[in-house]
């Protein structure tokens, strides 16, 4: 499958139907229909000038570790900010000095915030800022770089997830094989509303993810800073930003 499109510009390639533009993408806001891209998971790429800066100076290979880190910070805080417009509130009344006001809080339970160890991590902090409330719970999950395949080794998440709204961060979907094995474990446990949150999707991660959830009766919507063209034949997003986890941290 091939996706062009220009770093720090919204265009993208009508291959199957996707629009030439991220402008002309119809921002589908939960819990209505589903279906960008003509893929039945939901997928949202905010078309904002600072995202997209943002997203072009992580891509530059120059950026080092600390500037890495705070812009993925500053780009998960904006993309929360849409990925959390299907967020469940409940109408609550509080008085100003001067009346009362109608208004909106949270509902419960509250959301959880799953970051995907180890360059989830990275994602957390500007996800949690807008979200103060969330439970955070970890899973760790490393892709062996032969089969391309996922394993689980860490699973710090509550037993029950039935009624929650489940935000996950993986800076990159990829072959999106980590990313279904971690929403399928999810859902084993009772999730029925999860959203993705990644700086960097390809078109095959999002196929992935089609695949695995078209016709079942869950709710997995992608949101991401942007859409690249492909994945090269070590499973890297191209043009993308080399590895998430290195970038963040340094190679260990
Ligand atoms: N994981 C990364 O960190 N980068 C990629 O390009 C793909 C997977």
């Amino acid at each position: 499958m091939s996706v062009p499109i220009s770093v720090g510009y919204p265009a993208v390639s009508d291959t199957a139907g996707v629009p030439r533009r991220r402008s002309e993408i119809p921002r589908l806001d939960p819990p209505s229909g589903r279906g960008e891209y003509g893929l039945p998971v939901r997928t949202v790429i905010p078309d904002h000038p600072l995202i997209n800066h943002k997203l072009t100076a992580l891509r530059d290979e120059r950026t080092d570790s600390p500037t890495f880190r705070r812009l993925a910070d500053e780009l998960v805080t904006l993309l929360t900010y849409e990925a959390t417009r299907g967020i469940r509130t409940e109408p609550v009344t509080v008085r100003t000095p001067v009346a009362e006001a109608p208004g909106i809080q949270l509902a419960s339970p509250k959301p959880v915030v799953v970051p995907i160890l180890r360059a989830g991590l990275g994602m957390l902090e500007g996800m949690v800022r807008l979200l103060p409330s969330a439970e955070v719970g970890f899973l760790g999950m490393v892709r062996n770089e032969e089969t391309l395949q996922p394993t689980t080794y860490a699973d710090r998440l509550p037993d029950d997830l039935s009624g929650r709204q489940v935000y996950v961060l993986d800076p990159m979907l990829a072959t999106g094989g980590t990313l279904v094995a971690a929403i399928e474990l999810l859902l084993a446990r009772g999730a029925h509303d999860v959203t993705a949150l990644c700086l960097l999707a390809a078109p095959e991660g999002l196929a992935r993810l089609s695949e695995a959830f078209d016709g079942r009766d869950v709710d997995v919507t992608v949101v991401c800073a942007g859409l690249d063209e492909r994945l090269n034949e070590l499973g890297y997003i191209v043009p993308g930003l080399g590895d998430a986890g290195d970038r963040l941290y340094g190679v260990v």
